[in-house]
């Protein structure tokens, strides 16, 4: 049998403690602000049948023509480790009867998965949280939407949070722009990169989004969209813009902002921030009024956004409100009789709130005091044969360089409480 080390698999990272503390702090605001705007949980399988997404993300896909986890599973069956969650949103909306009811405001938050190729900011296993309404065709949906974000990115202090919005439209607005967009590209498609010249043909919207700096130039005198939306398409599009305006939410109109995935039916919009480098784009989302009907559902319009985790943490990592956590206590016994009052008050100070760690492993003083300073805790209680034999405790400052103190037992809580305020003001 091999003993070599097994690593994780290529863009699919550990959250070690640390990550994990900053992640769970990120966390904590999502369900303070999605909580405020009256959203509501729903978490659904990672593993969705292959179909949900390839009806709804589309065929002519980087996801799914390249980018999809799928296997058979020992029914034979064909499944896929979900790449987002939009289309499983609606799935279980549809199955549950969600959707017509008063639950029709939903988040999520979990792992998804897309066989890309790893970089900053791009994983094969990432994490998403997203935003989910259904049933408003109006723009006041959208716009409270883009505010819930904004909101969010608020409460976490990120300091350069961009808005790029643009219109994509449906119906008959779409193929006539689609028709002009094509017959210009293929004036110009000696011009274009490779992959544009591939996607010409399949799905030319995605020819917008090059980053080649050749087919750029020509993108420059490419017909634009929103010269081609209907009447109710340009109101539905000013209106949002109205509404972002009322609530001092900046953006920029970017005609060529188009997104990966082709459920799309309206408004479509972006957050970068130039702090992220190559994979600028942190959240995105839009309205996708077709996608109900498409995957079984009754015609019911729909509207969201999903925010890249990792991105999202990496601007946060980036702000001054990063908050390193620390535990309180740290028990220091040296011998049988200091055991047999540390380990009961470790006990009592739990269950006053007082998250407390005993050494363990034996040692000496200076062996335990070092464990004490390496860890995350703030306060050492020393305990040693004469301590235990008084019913005393030394309280040893870890953080402050203030003197240690000795407590009798009985009066240890309410001095730890105070000690704890002045020694967490030092942790850094
Ligand atoms: P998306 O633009 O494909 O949209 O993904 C949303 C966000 O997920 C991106 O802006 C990015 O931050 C993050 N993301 C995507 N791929 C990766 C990756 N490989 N590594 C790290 N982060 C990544 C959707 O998924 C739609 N379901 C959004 C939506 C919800 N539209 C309507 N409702």
């Amino acid at each position: 049998m091999s003993t070599s080390s097994i690593s994780s698999i290529r863009g699919m990272a550990d959250y070690l403690p640390e990550a994990c503390e900053i992640l769970e702090q990120v966390e904590t605001a999502i369900r303070d602000v999605t909580d405020i705007y009256g959203y509501r949980q729903i978490r659904t399988p990672i593993v969705e049948k292959t179909d949900l997404f390839s009806r709804s993300i589309g065929e002519a896909t980087d996801i799914v023509e390249k980018e999809m986890y799928t296997f058979q599973d020992r029914n034979g069956d064909c499944l896929t480790l979900r790449p987002e969650a939009t289309a499983s949103c609606v799935r279980a909306g549809i199955q549950h009867g969600l959707l017509h009811n008063q639950t029709n405001r939903l988040w999520y938050l979990g792992p998804m998965f897309r066989y890309e190729r790893p970089q900053k900011g791009r994983y094969r296993q990432f994490h998403q949280f997203g935003i989910e309404a259904f049933g408003w065709t109006g723009p006041d949906i959208d716009a409270e939407i883009i505010s819930l974000g904004t909101r969010l990115w608020e409460v976490l202090g990120l300091e350069e949070t961009n808005l790029e919005i643009n219109y994509l439209g449906s119906g008959s607005s779409r193929l006539n722009y689609l028709k002009n967009l094509k017959k210009f590209l293929k004036s110009r498609s000696a011009e274009l990169d490779d992959y544009s010249q591939n996607r010409l043909e399949t799905n030319p919207l995605r020819v917008l989004d090059s980053k080649n700096v050749t087919t750029q130039k020509v993108l420059e005198d490419a017909p634009e969209i929103l010269d081609y939306l209907d009447v109710t398409e340009r109101r539905h599009f000013d209106k949002l813009l109205k509404y972002l305006e009322l609530t001092s939410i900046n953006y920029q109109v970017n005609t060529r902002l188009v997104r990966g995935l082709d459920y799309y039916t309206g408004a479509v919009y972006e957050w970068k921030s130039n702090y992220l480098g190559a994979q600028n784009a942190f959240c995105g989302g839009g309205r996708y009024d077709d996608l109900v009907a498409q995957l079984g559902g009754s015609d019911l319009p729909a509207t969201g956004f999903a925010c890249g985790m990792e991105r999202l943490v990496d601007l946060y990592n980036q702000t001054k409100s990063i908050k390193k956590r620390s535990g309180d206590i740290y028990v220091v016994m040296l011998g049988t009789a200091a055991e047999n009052v540390g380990y009961p008050l470790a006990e009592t100070l739990r269950r006053a709130n007082i998250s407390t760690i005993c050494n363990c492993g034996g040692g000496d003083i200076k062996k335990q005091l070092r464990r004490a300073g390496n860890s995350n805790m703030l306060i050492a209680i020393i305990i040693g044969e004469e301590e235990a034999a008084n019913g005393q405790l030394t309280v040893k400052p870890l953080r402050s360089g203030d003197q240690q103190l000795t407590v009798a037992q009985n009066e240890i809580i309410n001095v730890l409480r105070l000690q704890l305020e002045r020694e967490t003001s030092f942790f850094r």
